[in-house]
């Protein structure tokens, strides 16, 4: 399976905090319903293990990347539970290193000229800008890109329907990440309609 190609495929990856195996069905059926088959599960609730073990089993289509991703230990939780690619905040050198040997596509958060170089020099040639908007968005990343011109970049932070189709425009940024795509209470509510309405909305932003 190439995951970044489909990655670059989606365009769009709704970034959840799942909390319960409700929250996983619900979410997997919306997604699939709409044909967005990506997402990026973070590692920020205790159920995050659990919900990506329900999405990969019961949604086979369905690719999942586990997020928040901050330790080796996080890595094998998330890839037993069947995430096909991590994501992280920001660098660190372990977990990419862990990733690599494991074969499993890795995007770590890259804020800074440094941290690009540090990514690139272990091999990677797409990273996460992580936050993209608060850190300057698409006028700072041109400045920090232009010396990596073989670099890409997956950007969370900040996205919106109202910026998305401006960042996508950007030949480097291969997919635009982020919660917005996907709301919370919404899915605490069990509104699937509601769901697939907003990420029909998306969608529709993206071609
Ligand atoms: C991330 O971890 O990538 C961010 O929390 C996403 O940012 P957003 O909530 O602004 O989309």
């Amino acid at each position: 399976m190439d995951v970044e190609k489909l990655i670059e495929e989606y365009k769009i990856m709704p970034l959840v905090t799942l909390e319960t195996s409700e929250m996983a069905e619900i979410l997997g059926e919306a997604l699939t319903e709409c044909g967005l088959n990506i997402v990026e599960v973070t590692f920020r609730s205790d159920a995050a293990a659990g919900a990506i073990r329900i999405l990969t089993e019961k949604f086979p289509n369905l690719l999942v990347g586990a997020g928040t991703v901050l330790t080796t230990g996080m890595v094998d939780q998330a890839l037993e539970a069947g995430a096909k690619f991590i994501l992280a905040p920001g660098f660190n050198r372990e977990v990419v290193a862990y990733c690599q040997e494991k074969n499993v596509p890795v995007y770590p958060g890259c804020m800074t000229p440094t941290e690009i170089d540090m990514a690139y020099s272990m091999g990677l040639r797409t990273v996460k800008i992580f936050p993209f908007v608060p850190m300057g968005g698409l006028p700072v990343l041109k400045a920090v890109a232009a010396p990596y011109k073989m670099m890409k970049f997956v950007v969370t932070g900040g996205i919106k329907n109202e910026n998305l189709a401006e960042t996508l425009a950007y030949d480097k940024i291969i997919s635009c990440g982020g919660s917005w795509l996907i709301s919370g209470t919404k899915l605490k509510a069990g509104d699937k309609a509601g769901i697939v309405q907003d990420i029909k909305e998306a969608m529709k932003l993206v071609k």
